[in-house]
């Protein structure tokens, strides 16, 4: 097993990025961050990072003239701080194959939704509209269709008709604050293989039942494991 060199691409709040933070501090999660990334130079993400000792830097699209130019740009600073996998956590834009290729199979993404429900940057508050009774959260590997990759795990909370953005958002956010690190702790781990579309996670706990969560209903599978 090998401790993930880990590259955090943000472009908000950061709160998956302190998840992953703290489960790397108190010892869950075997990785280092070396480097958070944003696009957006008002990112609190980039705070958090700093609060944490942890470097950073900020890539402007305007700065770059094309897609491509912008990803080889992310590369070149991601790889100058040895990063090996990279977690975007919040990070609003696609990438392309120019950085898929430099970091084959060790892109992942959170996003708020069971995919392939409403994928996109609205992601609770789409669900909340469209009157679901269930929601919830899923990472992924990443390729370069938007919210598509295969999935590594998903958490589902139970959506109210009088949910919006911000209520059914707050109870995803609470599971993805868990199920975001354990997967990363599951490739540190090496118990990741991507076949087509299924990913198998080796020794995958079942489904975790309602008692084995803190969300009054909420579901996880795979099952979280000590620590998440
Ligand atoms: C999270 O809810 C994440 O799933 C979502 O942005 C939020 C970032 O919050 N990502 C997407 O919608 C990607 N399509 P954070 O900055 O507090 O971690």
């Amino acid at each position: 097993m090998a401790r993930l060199n880990l590259g955090v691409l943000v472009s908000g709040g950061g709160s998956n990025l302190q998840s992953i933070l703290d489960k790397s501090a108190s010892g869950a999660l075997d990785a280092d961050v070396r480097l958070v990334l944003s696009n957006k130079p008002n990112a609190y993400g980039l705070e958090r990072a700093r609060l944490a000792g942890v470097p950073t830097a900020c890539l402007e699209h305007a700065s770059c003239p094309s897609r491509e130019e912008y990803d080889r740009e992310m590369v070149r600073l991601l790889e100058e701080h040895a990063v090996d996998t990279v977690a975007m956590a919040g990070f609003m834009r696609m990438v392309t194959p120019v950085f898929l290729d430099a970091f084959h199979s060790r892109v992942l993404n959170i996003h708020p939704s069971l995919l392939p429900s409403f994928p996109g940057v609205r992601g609770q508050g789409d669900a909340a509209a469209y009157g679901v009774r269930l929601s919830g959260c899923t990472v992924h590997f990443v390729d370069e269709h938007m919210d598509n990759g295969p999935i590594i795990i998903q958490a589902a909370v139970p959506a109210m008709a009088d949910d919006d953005t911000k209520t059914l958002g707050s109870r995803i956010l609470e599971m993805e604050h868990r199920v975001y690190p354990q997967a990363l702790q599951w490739l540190a781990e090496e118990r990741l293989t991507i076949q087509g579309r299924q990913v198998v996670v080796q020794e995958a706990r079942p489904a975790a039942s309602p008692a084995g969560t803190t969300v009054t209903g909420a579901l996880v599978n795979p099952g979280l494991e000590n620590g998440f």
